[in-house]
């Protein structure tokens, strides 16, 4: 590297930096004072009412790994940055939350910030829970409090230079970050502001079916309308998973009734199909446990949503038609029959009202694919008489692309063409 060069890009290192510690500097003395809860409440209410909040934020989908304690963090984010670990978020006073005044709780829920100050990385969906009310937060604070505190050390996060700089994160809350609690819109019903709390502060949906740009934060204009999300395959690999669009777009959530959505949040299942994939611990962790009047919020809320459409005009040839008829007849036509109709105790209806597969982006129709959706059993009993195997050895890119172009262009359903590209994406 020539003397120039170096020079250069060395002196934008320090104006970086500069930048930041003004940044820093500047942000808000948001240390709190007083008492953070002024309502008068029982303990034991109080922590009752926050075991149900933490579990409609589903924070131990996150905090919890497969094999660990609950809420001991450890769990591995995989983003285009590097590998973000969750935190220990048990009571324990070394190595989780157990010094942690309610303030301390709140400024890292509302504000991203930890007590010392440093910037927490909105892998920890804050940009969500920031619109939680004071009171809730405070009712969380003493829920994670009464729980059993855990002694493990966080895991290191492994981030590439500059992104293991927390104190970069300051300039990505600038133009990306607005910290605040919901206000209700006193022009919807109250049903409907309890389902946007819900959805919007704590459930969090928006942090898989919003799309991101390159800097990972959610663009506003396209809410909803369908995202991306890593996550593990049933091989034990992170690939890439398209979280559908919820917008009332037609091949969106306008496929569904009210009670489908409410049905599929309460019980994993509705008529048309059964949840698979990071669904799953969706609704298993956390919305099949909320009461059946905040279900119907959330899907009164859902189904509100303007249609956010993004329809490709791409048309399948006949020539592709054909093959992926021959493959679907030959190896899927069994259990969804021919008319993609399904069956109640063989397989789901592919010919309509699959979100997944109408989605613009075929990511997690092609892990179906390839890796056999992954069932929500247990701890449910089973729905049908056999699961659907993994055709990532029988079928290659060009069968997969084929036969997914087929479903997604047949019967009632009206989606894009899928590409052997796409599929080699998700091998
Ligand atoms: C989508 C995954 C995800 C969910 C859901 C989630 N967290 Fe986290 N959380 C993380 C990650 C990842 C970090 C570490 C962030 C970092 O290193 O900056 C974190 C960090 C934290 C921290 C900071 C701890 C510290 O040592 O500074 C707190 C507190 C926390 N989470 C509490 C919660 C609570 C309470 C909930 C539920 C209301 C929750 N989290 C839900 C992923 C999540
Ligand atoms: C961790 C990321 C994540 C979160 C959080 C999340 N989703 Fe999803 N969602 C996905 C992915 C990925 C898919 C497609 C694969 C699957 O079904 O798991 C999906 C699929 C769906 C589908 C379509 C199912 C189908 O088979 O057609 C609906 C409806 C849905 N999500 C609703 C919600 C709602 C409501 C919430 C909030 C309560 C939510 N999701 C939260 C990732 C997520
Ligand atoms: C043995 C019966 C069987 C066969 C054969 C089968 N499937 Fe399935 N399929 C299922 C079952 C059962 C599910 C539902 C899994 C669950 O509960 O989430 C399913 C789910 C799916 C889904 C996810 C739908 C959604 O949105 O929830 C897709 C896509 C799919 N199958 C495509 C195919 C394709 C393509 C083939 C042929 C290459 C095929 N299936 C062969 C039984 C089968």
């Amino acid at each position: 590297m020539s003397l120039k060069i170096r020079h250069i890009l060395l002196s934008g290192l320090v104006l970086l930096v500069l930048i930041a510690a003004f940044i820093l500097l500047r942000s808000p003395a948001i240390k709190g004072e007083g008492p953070l809860l002024t309502e008068q409440i029982a303990e034991s209410e109080l922590i009752a009412r926050g075991e149900y909040l933490v579990t409609a934020a589903n924070c131990a989908s996150c905090h919890t790994t497969n094999d660990g304690e609950f809420m001991a963090g450890g769990l591995a984010f995989e983003t285009p940055f590097g590998t973000i670990y969750s935190t220990n978020i048990t009571p324990d006073p070394e190595t989780g939350i157990g010094t942690w005044s309610d303030w301390d709780f709140m400024n890292s829920l509302r504000h991203g910030i930890r007590p010392n100050g440093e910037h927490l990385y909105p892998a920890f969906p804050y940009t969500s829970y920031t619109k939680a009310s004071d009171e809730d937060i405070a009712a969380m604070y003493a829920y994670l409090q009464s729980i059993e505190p855990v002694n493990q050390s966080p895991l290191e996060n492994e981030l590439e230079f500059p992104f293991n700089l927390r104190a970069l994160v300051a300039f990505w809350k600038v133009p990306y970050f607005d910290a605040g609690a919901l206000e209700p819109e006193p022009d919807q019903s109250a049903e409907w502001n309890r389902g946007a709390y819900l959805i919007e502060a704590l459930a969090h949906c928006s942090a898989c079916h919003t799309p991101r740009n390159a800097i990972g934060a959610a663009q506003l204009d396209a809410h909803m309308s369908g995202g991306e999300y890593m996550d593990l395959v049933s091989s034990g690999e992170y690939r890439v998973w398209s979280a559908p669009n919820l917008t009332s777009y037609d091949r969106g959530l306008a496929l569904w009734s009210h009670d489908d959505v409410a049905s599929y949040l309460k019980t994993a299942r509705n008529d048309i199909l059964e949840s698979f994939g990071p669904m799953n611990e969706v609704i298993l962790n956390s919305t099949r446990y909320l009461a059946d009047d905040d279900i119907d919020a959330m899907a009164t809320y859902l189904k509100s949503l303007a249609p956010v459409s993004d329809r490709s005009t791409a048309e399948p040839d006949a020539g592709l038609m054909g093959r992926g008829r021959t493959i679907y007849n030959l190896h899927c036509g069994t259990c969804h029959l021919p008319t993609g109709a399904g069956d109640p105790e063989m397989a789901p209806q592919l010919n309509r009202g699959s979100l997944v597969v109408q989605d613009e982006n075929p990511a997690s129709m092609i892990n179906a694919i390839l890796y056999g959706p992954h069932v929500p059993t247990p701890p449910l009993p089973p729905k049908w008489r056999e699961v659907m195997e993994e055709y990532q050895y029988t079928l290659d890119d060009e069968e997969v692309a084929a036969v997914a172009t087929f479903i997604r262009h047949s019967w009632e359903n009206a989606a894009g063409i899928v590409t052997p590209e796409q599929v080699a994406r998700q091998r």
